[in-house]
């Protein structure tokens, strides 16, 4: 469970951040958005070293970023444990996986829902986390898109011949509703920022009620 801090009260981050982990959170997933690749803007490496301060978590950064190769040295130094960058934003993917490698961190490879799955199944001998996009990434709070199950039971196939190691996470619209048959096609860390945050009810019993969703549909 990756809450998104996207969702949480910016004037209370730590308070936010804090309450996931006390809650059971794995992960704290920070979106970095510039604008460019995606039409909104977060925060950068100064939020990530807040966040870093705050938690003893992995810090699970998922860079929407145009030229992450300028950025993915900062973002470690800043305390990220794990960078997501996208594979739509490079020609020369494997080079900025090496980076991310070089940087010290656990490399991860993010797909936009219609990017092709051949790109995973190359890239997943140098992954620790296939990150798919379960919306178009850019805001909290969007729907799921119902054709992301087919595409997680497809990556997930590739992911037990090729890296059985890499975790398969999924990002966007992930609540009490679509928890469960996520988790079934075979995902295994949900991202929820607005199922979290956004909700009534304290973070702790959100979390728990995904965890519930989540483990009925992994059966
Ligand atoms: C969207 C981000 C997500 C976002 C998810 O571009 O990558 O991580 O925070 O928000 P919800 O859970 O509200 O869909
Ligand atoms: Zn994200």
């Amino acid at each position: 469970m990756a809450p998104s801090i996207l969702a949480a009260d910016f004037g209370r981050l730590a308070e936010a951040i804090g309450e996931a982990e006390a809650g059971g959170a794995d992960l704290i997933h920070v979106d970095v958005m510039d604008g460019h690749f995606v039409p909104n803007i977060t925060m950068g490496p100064v939020v990530v070293a807040a966040a870093r301060r705050a938690t003893g978590l992995p810090l699970d950064v998922h860079l929407m970023i145009a030229q992450p190769e300028r950025f993915v040295a900062a973002f470690a130094e800043a305390g990220a444990d794990i960078v997501s960058v996208h594979a739509e934003v490079t020609p020369h993917l494997h080079r900025l996986l090496q980076q991310v490698r070089e940087a010290g961190v656990r490399v991860g490879l993010a797909l936009n829902p219609l990017t092709p799955l051949d790109v995973a199944e190359g890239a997943l001998p140098y992954l620790d986390q296939l990150l798919l996009m379960t919306v178009n990434p850019g805001f909290g709070g969007q729907a799921f898109i119902p054709a992301s199950l087919d595409r997680i039971r497809a990556a997930r196939t590739l992911r037990d011949r090729l890296n059985p190691s890499c975790a398969i996470e999924v990002d966007g619209g992930i609540g009490q509703d679509t928890a469960g048959d996520a988790c079934a096609a075979g995902a295994e860390v949900l991202v929820a920022g607005s199922a979290v945050f956004g909700e009534g009810g304290s973070v702790a019993g959100n979390i728990r009620a995904l965890r519930t969703a989540a483990e009925r549909g992994a059966g």
